[in-house]
């Protein structure tokens, strides 16, 4: 299912990571940001076991995360993500799957995969900023499922219409998060008004 998540402070900070004169410095850090905003929205439904602990002044029965959470940041934009989110979730563990658009074809090429151990029993974020044919974050997820992954939740910031189509089509059992859906991918398959190339504006490349 998808979950557009609409937040005053996202659509702020989203609207400088979009602006052609934010550079890498403030770029990486309005990703950052707006990914840790995205995360807290997103880990609402975790499931909590009930646990009795010692205050400095009593017993108390409450409640704490029991699952793992694992992220999966999609290289190299998804990286940009990682640092935000684990801010908040800091014990999450953290595996990579590299990833890039063949220029002509757009089909999604991998180089690099290493991911946990234990992602049949954790909670699985997969980051990528971008979704935009949905080549990329289609292929992680399908890696992901044969690694032994079940609770996958796919987390990007700006997506195409055709991007949310096919992750439907090819993972009707994922939830996908995004901060916006834009209008349309253009000839060369870049997001439609978007922010341009994640990777080049978070890493200074271009
Ligand atoms: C970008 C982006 C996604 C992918 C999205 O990566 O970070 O991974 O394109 O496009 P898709 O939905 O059509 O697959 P890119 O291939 O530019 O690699 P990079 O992050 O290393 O620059
Ligand atoms: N990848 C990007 O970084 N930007 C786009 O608009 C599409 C794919």
């Amino acid at each position: 299912m998808l979950k557009v998540i609409e937040h005053p402070l996202i659509t702020h900070k989203l609207t400088q990571l979009r602006r052609r004169e934010t550079g890498t410095k403030d770029f990486r850090h309005l990703l950052n940001e707006i990914s840790g905003l995205m995360a807290y929205e997103i880990s609402g439904d975790l499931p909590l076991n009930q646990v009795t602990i010692e205050t400095p002044v009593g017993t108390c029965t409450t409640h704490e995360i029991v699952k793992d959470i694992v992220l999966i940041p999609i290289l190299r934009a998804g990286l940009g993500m990682v640092d935000g989110i684990t801010n908040l979730i800091p014990t999450a563990k953290v595996g990579h799957i590299g990833m890039y658009r063949n220029e002509k074809t757009l089909a999604p090429i991998a180089y690099y995969s290493k991911v946990p151990k234990n992602l049949s029993s954790a909670v699985v974020m997969v980051l990528d900023p971008m979704l935009a044919t949905g080549g990329s974050a289609s292929a992680a997820i399908s890696g992901l499922k044969e690694e032994g992954a079940t609770i996958i939740k796919l987390v990007c910031v700006v997506g195409a219409p055709e991007g949310v189509k096919k992750i439907e089509s090819d993972h009707p059992d994922l939830d996908i998060y995004l901060a916006a859906v834009d209008e349309r991918l253009n000839d060369k398959g870049y997001i439609v008004p978007g922010l341009g190339d994640a990777g080049d504006r978070l890493f200074g490349t271009k």
